[in-house]
């Protein structure tokens, strides 16, 4: 079970998980709103992307890490798993790190949000953080992957791009094994289902008051539509990852392509 009492912070009215420890260098912020995000490929853009990935990176490593150290009890082979995907999560940083060093830039260069690991690591079972960090959060990852690394091939650096789709293919494996354990664990015991529903809950309620709180400009005078556009659903590789047929299509139904669905999925029962 989670180590307790767990240290939190209140955001725009929520509880959530106190940030994990940075080095003196890194700006801590809240929100997107204080995030120096810009919409283009600009020399600064580039490097802020690369920083913005290399942190997010390093949130996955801690969420995957802090499961570990708080579920003992968890079954062995998702306690490897996670573990796989704490060394996956870890070179990925790395590589980030390499590669932003080389385009001119540097560690602390930008502000820092660790959003993920603040909602995630409020939760008090394995499956609630399964349900956002892999399920949810990576997943998203996994869509906007499908069309990154060719905007940065576009922008004249395929060096980028190249490590983009290599991070790509590990980030599948983490969506996947989180979906089978959730499968898994909410098959012997249907109570974790509602532990499901509830982290699902919790995020929509966390992006609903961040939403209300945002709605001006950020750091860099980028308005949050031009600079937080969602990715297009990345269907094969959601498959791929163990989405089922079923749920791939409540996904792109939510999404607003409800055509999509039609053309390409079977209804969702
Ligand atoms: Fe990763
Ligand atoms: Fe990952």
């Amino acid at each position: 079970m989670s180590a307790q009492p767990m240290e939190t912070k209140v955001v725009c009215g929520m509880t959530l998980r106190k940030d994990p420890a940075r080095e003196a260098c890194f700006k801590v912020v809240e929100t997107d709103a204080e995030m120096a995000a810009w919409a283009d490929f600009s020399r600064d853009s580039m490097r802020e992307r690369l920083h913005r990935h290399m942190n997010n990176e390093t949130t996955s490593l801690e969420i995957a890490a802090q499961c570990i150290a708080d579920f003992p009890e968890a079954p062995w082979e998702l306690r490897m798993q996670l573990a796989r995907q704490v060394w996956d999560e870890s070179r990925h940083v790395e590589a980030l790190h390499r590669r932003l060093i080389e385009i001119g830039g540097h560690k602390g260069e930008f502000p820092v949000a660790n959003f993920e690991w603040t909602v995630t690591c409020l939760l008090d079972t394995l499956v609630g953080r399964l349900t956002l960090q892999n399920r949810t959060f990576e997943a998203g990852t996994m869509d906007l992957m499908a069309t990154l690394p060719g905007k940065w091939r576009e922008a004249g650096d395929a060096a980028t791009a190249d490590l983009l789709d290599a991070i790509a293919a590990d980030e599948v494996q983490h969506v996947r094994f989180g979906n089978q354990w959730i499968r898994r664990l909410t098959a012997e015991d249907k109570r974790l289902l509602f532990k499901v529903a509830h982290a699902v809950r919790f995020l929509a309620e966390v992006n609903n008051a961040f939403a209300k709180a945002s709605g001006g400009l950020n750091a860099v005078g980028q308005t949050m539509e031009q600079v937080g556009k969602v990715a297009p659903i990345n269907v094969a590789d959601r498959l791929e990852a163990d989405f089922s047929e079923a749920e791939v299509a409540e996904i792109l139904r939510q999404a607003g392509f409800p055509a999509l669905v039609q053309e390409r999925l079977p209804a969702a029962p």
